[in-house]
């Protein structure tokens, strides 16, 4: 099969598209013939040997993908050779074929296309995952999403509203001061302009906000210790800024506020079923027309290192998507 791998840590560089042996298919898992790869922020870092998972090398990156299931281990009930389905593992999305653990796989449902479904995996599942099970967002409440029109950042967005809250989004540059509007945010912050604190609290009157959606850290994430709400909860998802923030505690203390862990990964592999209700209702909310994955570009997987390029450069808004075969 062709893939995109990595042989040494060197960053985008180091890929390499190239013929590769198909992956062995361990129990409990399911091939894929992939057809499109959602791309995220980690990938990067994998390419680099900063993530959590370090996979022997050589390897393709990417967790996430829609496609048709090629084969099924022998110990996995209810999937089937030529069902459509979204998976994601570790790594391994960027080639032709691709095992997945059978208890991430979600049968597409008709008429939602392979780019669609391969964007909304990681994206969604963690948003919701964030929103629903981690802060218990209330449709009274207001939501502040930063690093707004990312990947994590453009699907809190949608389902802040979804859920019916009053939204805030930030955004690093005033070019995407327009894409978060069209996300659907109520507010938007331009963070080369305004400051965070001052901007969140001149919208909420002074209380700040009781939901904090936080992809970006470092000095991000210590500007929203000061905006949250008394008694609100700031949901810690990511650090694309590349800084892990120490934070001064006191602030937790006054706030009466929450710092809450959010890891989807670890999440969808320790309880399944939840996962699985989760996105059932994300695909509910998608055909009821409430959330709209944004799809900012499409590369071919001979050229999916120019997507990561858009991802590192942080020319991408929302998802970029990979396509694989015809
Ligand atoms: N906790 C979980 O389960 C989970 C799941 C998935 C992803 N994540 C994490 O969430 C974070 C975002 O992932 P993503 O896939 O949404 O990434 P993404 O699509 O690249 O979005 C990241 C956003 O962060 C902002 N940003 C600020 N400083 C940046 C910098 N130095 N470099 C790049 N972006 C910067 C950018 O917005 P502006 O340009 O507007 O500032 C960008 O839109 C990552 O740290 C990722 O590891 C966590």
């Amino acid at each position: 099969m062709k893939a995109v791998r990595v042989h040494e840590l060197g960053g985008l560089d180091a890929l390499v598209y190239e013929d590769a042996p198909s992956p062995e298919l361990p129990p409990g898992h399911v091939r894929l013939g992939v057809r499109a790869v959602g791309l995220n922020f980690p990938d990067l870092l994998m390419t680099q040997g900063l993530y959590q998972f370090r996979p022997e090398l050589p390897f393709s990156p990417g967790f996430e993908a829609a496609g048709v299931v090629l084969e099924v281990a022998e110990d996995v009930p209810g999937l089937s050779p030529g069902d459509r389905v979204t998976g994601f593992s570790t790594h391994g999305a960027l080639a032709e074929e691709m095992v997945v653990p059978a208890y991430g796989c979600f049968p597409i449902p008709d008429g939602i296309d392979f780019a669609t479904a391969a964007a909304m995996t990681v994206t969604y599942g963690t948003s919701y995952h964030a929103l629903v099970d981690r802060a218990r967002l209330a449709s009274d409440e207001t939501l502040l999403v930063t690093g707004a029109t990312g990947g994590v950042g453009s699907a809190a967005v949608q389902l802040g509203k979804a859920l019916g809250a009053r939204v805030i989004a930030t955004v690093g540059s005033t070019a995407k001061t327009e894409v978060a509007s069209n996300l659907g945010a109520d507010h938007v912050i331009d963070l080369s302009e305004h400051n965070l604190r001052e901007g969140v609290k001149a919208l909420t009157n002074g209380r700040g906000a009781d939901v904090i959606y936080e992809p970006v850290g470092g000095s991000v994430f210590l500007d929203t210790l000061r905006c949250v709400a008394w008694g609100g909860r700031i949901l810690v998802v990511g650090f694309a800024s590349g800084v892990i923030p120490e934070a001064p505690m006191n602030l937790a203390l006054l706030k009466g506020s929450s710092i809450v862990g959010v890891f989807w990964g670890e999440f969808a592999r320790l309880a399944p079923d939840s996962n699985h209700a989760n996105t059932e209702r994300i695909f509910q909310l998608l055909e009821e027309g409430r959330i709209d994955p944004l799809i900012c570009a499409t590369f071919p997987l001979p050229e999916a290192r120019q997507g990561l390029a858009m991802l590192a450069e942080r020319r991408a808004t929302g998802k970029v998507v990979v396509t694989v075969g015809d």
